[in-house]
């Protein structure tokens, strides 16, 4: 049983990325981790039992991205590994193949990436924040494109837990995620090159605070990938549900797309472009044995599948690119 250590190289953030005040929040963090209670105990324990293996390749640039394959673990180690990854549950984003282990997620998340991968700017290079990374999926996608180094915040902790376990065998040395909501990190002028801040706004309840906070941290003419759920319409209006939307409780505005063209610039946004919008469908987002948990065929009217349980349209998501100015 070998310990992890959660945070081996993270005082770079700050030393050689200038991302200051991270060595203050790592400080913070370090006892929660260090002597993990509740969910975190259970995930950490999960975490240590991972089989020692050496990834014979490493090949990021596919739907599933692939960390090793079947032969570099002896039968009894991918027994092994697989029982962990199943501590590790529910796996929503993905999919991934693990020393030949399909990760076959709830969402399918290569549909979304594919959406917009060939619309925004190559991330060769830029430093790259992603809010709300999960369990780490894009940014695996985006490290197949040699970036200069990306953030991760995620502050649910299974998922940052799958996170570890996939970068356990990766060992990508520019990829980082800190457990921490985007408002926990420091404010960091010109900081980022490349934000992406996907599924995330309408959890919050103050979403133009925090478009403005994205764009205080970007680099002047930096690209914001901006993925968001959507009323489709081109009035000046947002659906905010009186209670859950799809069986959430934490979901607050869902903007029109001309409302979500108004907020990016308000807050300090220009070039605006809608690349993408698309319906959420069954095939995207499914129940699958990585998960144990309901899924979209669970949040739609039975009767109706163009209407959540609750009534509201079924979820379309858009996906906006524009510049900080
Ligand atoms: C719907 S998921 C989207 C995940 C991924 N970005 C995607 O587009 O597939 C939202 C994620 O954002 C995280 N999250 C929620 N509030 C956040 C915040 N204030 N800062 C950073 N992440 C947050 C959640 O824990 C969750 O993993």
């Amino acid at each position: 049983m070998e310990k992890i250590d959660l945070f081996k190289g993270y005082l770079r953030l700050e030393d050689e990325f200038g991302l200051s005040g991270i060595n203050d929040v790592l400080a913070g963090l370090a006892p929660v981790f260090e002597h993990p209670k509740g969910n975190t105990l259970r995930f950490s324990k999960a975490l240590e039992g991972l089989p020692p293996a050496v990834a014979s390749t490493i090949d990021l640039d596919r739907d599933a991205p692939r960390i090793g394959v079947e032969s570099d673990l002896t039968p009894a180690g991918l027994e092994q590994l697989r029982k962990v990854l199943l501590e590790l549950r529910p796996w929503r984003k993905g999919p991934f193949e693990v020393f030949g282990i399909d990760l076959d997620t709830e969402w399918q998340s290569n549909i979304k990436w594919n959406r917009f991968a060939g619309k925004i700017g190559p991330l060769k290079n830029r430093r790259v924040l992603d809010i709300g990374s999960s369990n780490g999926y894009y940014m695996l996608r985006m490290a197949a494109q040699e970036p200069r180094m990306v953030l991760g915040v995620e502050p649910q902790h299974s998922f940052y837990f799958q996170y570890h376990a996939l970068q356990h065998y990766a060992g990508l040395d520019n990829l980082f995620t800190l457990p921490i909501t985007f408002d926990a990190l420091p404010v960091t002028r010109e900081g980022f090159d490349t934000v992406f801040c996907m599924g995330v706004l309408y959890h919050r309840r103050s979403p133009l605070d925090m478009l403005r906070g994205i764009h205080d941290c970007m680099a002047k003419g930096g690209e914001l990938v901006l993925e968001n759920l959507v009323i489709e319409s081109h009035d000046d209006l947002c659906l905010f549900p009186e209670d859950r939307y799809a069986k959430m409780r934490n979901v607050f505005f869902i903007p029109s797309l001309k409302a979500m063209e108004s907020w990016l610039k308000r807050t300090g946004f220009a070039d605006i472009r809608c690349v993408d919008i698309s319906s959420t469908t069954l095939d995207e987002q499914r129940k699958t044995p990585w998960i144990q948990t309901e899924s979209l065929d669970d949040f739609l009217d039975p009767e109706d599948g163009t209407r959540t349980v609750e009534g509201y349209p079924a979820p379309v998501r858009a996906v906006f690119v524009a510049k900080a100015v």
